[in-house]
This record gives structure tokens, sequence and C-alpha cells, in this order.
């Protein structure tokens, strides 16, 4: 949502009657007003036209924000923002007209998961600390409470004296199937795809949210501690329902000795717990938040501490916006990968929808999981997808060297001896002369790897290169930041196999596709089809494509690509069938 600028909304007299008040956009300052339904307009009655956007913003490589600015006003904007749980009939212009006393409002959204929730960001902390100040602590009754002043709150029932007047603005159209059918084409399929499943504005502020919450109660142990979201939550490959992976920032301790070297007239320095070593120190750390969410916080449960694994982790859910959670503990290169993912998104606009359009198709033939396993993961296969993409002729994307050459020196970091610089000012990179079609290129792509020779051959989106094979496992894909790594190592050759297979099953459905009646499916929808679980190919091996009825098939696909890790029931099914979770976590495999 954001600026309203994007928007065409008429406004008539109704609408402004019901208008709370004018409000300013917190990405770019437009001020503009907000009804009651949640519509917004400019503050003149003039109807705003759509932007029409430049030929190279629609390529996506005008001038934006960077990664690491987008980052910071994202946490600011959630740091400003309050969380409230509302009993299921509220009316909710009147809940915003007396929250509108405590500060001006520069966003709202109600959503629920579960409940009726109100996310709500004021335009300055004034406002959060003014509606925490007047809050009540709850009555304990017979028991005892731990006086948390949290900003997840909850509106008392005894408030909730206005009729239901819940709006459906927020539901998001559910139709996967209708949608893929209402195209006439596969690149519309795959555009489609991906306004139906990315993140929307109020996900990621959700999601940023749940780190600013969590930093709040990380600073009471550690004041300089900084929470960062990391993964698909950032990198614009994210849909709806992925986990939020965060990491927790315990600064640079190099810069940070550094600079107290400096202060050499200062003969006292900081009492503080040593560790053995800085995994020790992570596990230590993860461990108390681990405790501090279980006995603490009231909106964190299911905490699961998977501290033995390579990456150390902290599993929970955080149970108002029914997200999955993964913290890890200093994790800076995996921030790293993250903005590097999210500037090969905008460099090209083919980029998301093939990276959907495979995310998607793996899940629905059951290649990837919820659950940790000998099977590829969705970071791997974007991977494959940028490789690929870089080898067309001419190739759509640059390698990573390549983004390193441009960058300022600004943009230079190293992280533990690790060179992640890439150019952070995306306009510098030349807009690509290949001009394939989506359909011509998700072709490619199963064609690609459908021959791929894995046995040999290791791919590296570094130098943009195939490479000779430095280990035994069945396919190396070589960790752009730390090239000792292989980030797929945990695949087995059934896997790998199964991948090959079905890549050329996917080329065959595609070249058929022309051959198709009507009222056959085609495009998208014959690669979303269900493959077999990842249970029935362990103990069967077969690769063909499980017989149950279309209609039934495109509702569990639905399912399957819109469920969350807890509310999966094939994720609960496999558990049994897949590695414990500490033998399988993030970064593991390498
Ligand atoms: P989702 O499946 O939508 O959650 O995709 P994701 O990209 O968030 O993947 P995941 O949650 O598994 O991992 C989060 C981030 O951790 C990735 O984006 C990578 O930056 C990093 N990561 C995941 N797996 C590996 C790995 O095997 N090696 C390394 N070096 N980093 C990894
Ligand atoms: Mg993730």
């Amino acid at each position: 949502m954001g600026c309203p600028s994007r928007w065409e909304v008429t406004v008539n007299m109704a609408m402004y009657m019901r208008c709370l008040g004018r409000l300013r956009c917190g990405a770019c300052g437009f001020r503009f007003r907000v009804f009651s339904d949640g519509k917004r307009c400019s503050t003149s009655k003039v109807v705003r036209k759509p932007e029409v956007l430049p030929e190279s913003k629609r390529q996506g490589t005008c001038q934006r924000k960077t990664f690491v600015q987008e980052q910071a006003d994202r946490l600011e904007q959630a740091n400003n923002s309050i969380l409230i749980k509302c009993p299921q009939k509220v009316n909710q212009h009147q809940l915003l007209k007396s929250l509108e006393r405590h500060g001006n409002i520069a966003h709202y959204h109600f959503f629920e998961p579960f409940k009726t929730m109100l996310l709500l960001q004021f335009e300055r902390r004034d406002g959060v600390l003014s509606v925490q100040q007047s809050c009540n602590m709850p009555r304990p009754g017979k028991r005892f409470l731990l006086p948390n002043r949290s900003r997840f709150l909850l509106m008392s029932k005894h408030n909730d004296e206005f009729p239901d007047k819940r709006s459906a603005e927020n539901e998001r159209p559910h139709n996967l199937l209708q949608m893929l059918k209402d195209h006439s084409n596969v690149d519309g399929q795959l555009e489609g795809l991906v306004q139906h499943m990315q993140l929307t504005e109020e996900d990621i502020r959700l999601r940023f949210l749940v780190c600013s919450l969590l930093q709040d109660l990380c600073t009471a142990i550690l004041p300089s501690v900084q929470i960062q979201p990391f993964g698909s939550s950032v990198n614009l490959f994210g849909r709806v329902g992925c986990d939020l992976d965060m990491f927790l920032d315990l600064g640079n301790l190099n810069i940070e000795r550094k600079r107290t070297r400096v202060q050499r007239d200062s003969s006292l320095e900081f009492q503080v717990k040593m560790f053995r070593c800085e995994r020790v120190a992570t596990q230590t750390i993860l461990s108390v938040v681990g405790n501090l969410l279980q006995h603490i916080s009231p909106s964190f449960d299911s905490i699961q501490k998977v501290l033995n694994a390579r990456c150390p982790v902290l599993r929970f859910c955080h149970s108002p916006s029914n997200l999955n959670c993964d913290l890890t503990a200093s994790n800076r290169i995996a921030l790293c990968m993250s903005e590097t993912l999210n500037a090969f998104a905008q460099v090209d606009a083919r980029v998301r929808p093939l990276v959907f359009a495979i995310r998607c198709w793996a899940r629905a033939q059951n290649l990837t999981s919820t659950v940790s396993g000998a099977w590829i993961t969705n970071f791997s296969l974007t991977l494959l997808v940028l490789f690929f993409l870089q080898q067309c002729s001419p190739s759509v994307i640059p390698t990573i060297s390549h983004l390193r050459k441009l960058a300022d020196r600004i943009d230079h970091r190293v992280i533990d001896s690790v060179n992640c610089t890439i150019v952070s000012d995306l306009s510098k990179i030349t807009p690509s002369n290949n001009k394939q079609s989506l359909e011509d290129l998700l072709h490619g792509f199963f064609d690609f790897y459908g021959s791929f020779p894995f046995q040999k051959k290791s791919i590296n989106i570094r130098t943009g290169q195939v490479q000779r094979r430095s280990d035994d496992s069945p396919m190396e894909i070589i960790n752009p930041f730390e090239e000792n790594l292989n980030v797929s190592k945990n695949v087995n050759k059934r896997q790998l196999l199964h991948f090959v297979e079905l890549s050329q099953n996917a080329s065959l459905k595609l070249e058929k596709q022309h051959q198709l009646s009507s009222n056959q499916s085609w495009g998208l929808m014959t690669l979303l089809q269900h493959g077999p679980t990842q249970q029935a190919r362990a103990t069967d091996g077969a690769a063909s494509i499980h017989p149950t009825p279309k209609v039934e098939r495109f509702t569990d696909l639905f399912h399957s690509l819109w469920s969350t890790k807890q509310g999966n029931p094939e994720a609960k099914q496999q558990t049994g069938n897949s590695s414990p979770p500490e033998s399988k976590q993030k970064g593991q495999s390498e």
C-alpha cells in the first residue's frame, strides 16, 4: 500500500464524511487523507491517476533507495508501530479515532489470522509511548503477572460496544487457479503469480514489527543489540506465509575494539562475560532469548532451541501474526546474501516471475518441503534460476563479480574476512539486451537443468561460469561469498535425479501445450499440478504425477502454496520421515 500516489481513488462527499484526518506516507512523506474503510486519497479533491512508470523503472533499474536504507526505514517504521488484538466485533472507525488522540497515524492495517488484529504506525515514537502510558495492566485475579509493557496490546472486551463493521478490504483473492485461467499466455500467468503470491506491504510491515518487538525484549539484556530480518522476507522472493528469518546482531566486535582502543585517555573498561569461542557465546545468547520468549512474552510460542546445528537457531511462532520465525546470531553474511538476491530481483523485471514460478513448481512437485531434509531448498533453487539467467545469450543478469566491479568505496564490506561487496546504487547496472519472453526463459530453465552435467560441473553465480567439481556430493552450488562451501550439499542423488527428471517433464509439457484443446490446463497450470509426496517417493521412488482428480490437485496445491510451516499437514506428515531438526538447519549443508 504505502503512498497513495499509485492509486486512483475517486473522492466523493460520502467518503469525506468518513474521513479520519490527514496522514503522511511513511515512505515518501506524501500527505493524504485516510477514510474509515481504509481508503486513501491525496489531500486535494483531485483524482490522482496511477503513476505511469518510465521504461527504466519498469525494468527495475531506476534510482531508488538502497537495500540498507530500505531496511533502516522499515525498522524505523516498525519502531513507531503497535499491534493490537481487538475483540471480534470492533468498530474500526471509533478505535482509530481514539488512537489518533495519541499522535498522528502514518499507516494502519486490520488483519485476522485468528482474531481481529490492528497494526498501526504513528508518525512519531511519541504516539507509541503515549498509548503505552494510557494502557492498564490486566487484573491478575488469583494468578500473578509479570508487568511486561510491550507494544503488543489487547483491547479489552468491555470496550466492545459497537456493531460488527469488519471490512473485507485486506482479504486477498484466493483463487490461484482462476487467476491462471484468466491469463491468455504463459508470460501473463507468471506475472500474475507474483502479484498473487508476493508479500504485501502489510506483510512486510508485520515482519519488521515482529523484529522490532523482539528487539525490545533483547535490548533488556543487551542494550546495543539489533534484530534484523533477512532471507525471503527482504530479498523480494518471499511469498505470503514464508518464514521470518532474523538475526541477532551483536555489532561488529572488531570495529568496537578499534573504537575503544582510540580512547586511550580512559583507564576504565566494561566488565563483560567471556566465552570460549563465538559459537558458545551465540548458543548462550539464543538460549537466554529463548527463555525470555518462553517466560516473559505473551506473543511468542512453540519455542524450540536448535543450538547444536552448524548455525545455531532459535525457532518459534509469533502467534498474533502466525509467523514462523528463525532467529540466528551474528549472521551478517546471510544479510549480504539477501541484499544480493534483492539486487538481482531488481535488475531485470523477469527475475522475480521466474523465481516465483520455479519455487512454486518445485513445491507443487514436492521437490521442496517446509521441513529440512535431503531435498533441494528454495535458496538453492533461486541460485539455480540466477545461474541460468547468467547463461542466457545475451545474459539476463550480471554476475556477482560484475556487481562488485561497479561498487563504490562506501559499498566495500568485508565480514569475517569474507568480501561481501556489491554495488548498492542499482542504476549503475546496464539493462540487459536479452529480449526473451518469460515463457522462453521458463522453458529454457527446464531444458538447461534437464541436461546439466551435475556429476562433473558445479554452479557459481559469482563468476557466472560452470566449474570442475570440488566435492563428491551429487550436486554442487557454490556459495557466492564463501566459495569453499556447497549450498546444496544436503541434496542426495535420488532428489537430484528427481529434479532432473521433473525438469525434463516440465520442458515436454511446455512444448506440447500448443497441441492442447482450450479446456485442458496449459502453461503454468500444468506445471503446478501436484507431484507425489516426499513420503510416497521415499517408498516407491516413482516420478509420475499423483493420480488425484484435477480439481482436487489444484485445491491441494493452493493449500500447500499458502500454508505456513505450522499449518501445513504435509510438513507434519513428513517430519517423521526427515532428519531431526538439530541435524539439518540453515547452512548446515555446508
Ligand atoms: P523461504 O523458503 O521462502 O524461507 O526462502 P529463504 O530464502 O528465506 O530461505 P531460508 O529461510 O531457508 O534461508 C534464509 C536465508 O539463509 C537465505 O536467503 C540465505 O541467505 C541463507 N541460507 C539458507 N540456506 C543456506 C545455505 O545452505 N547456505 C548459506 N550460506 N546460506 C543459506
Ligand atoms: Mg526463509
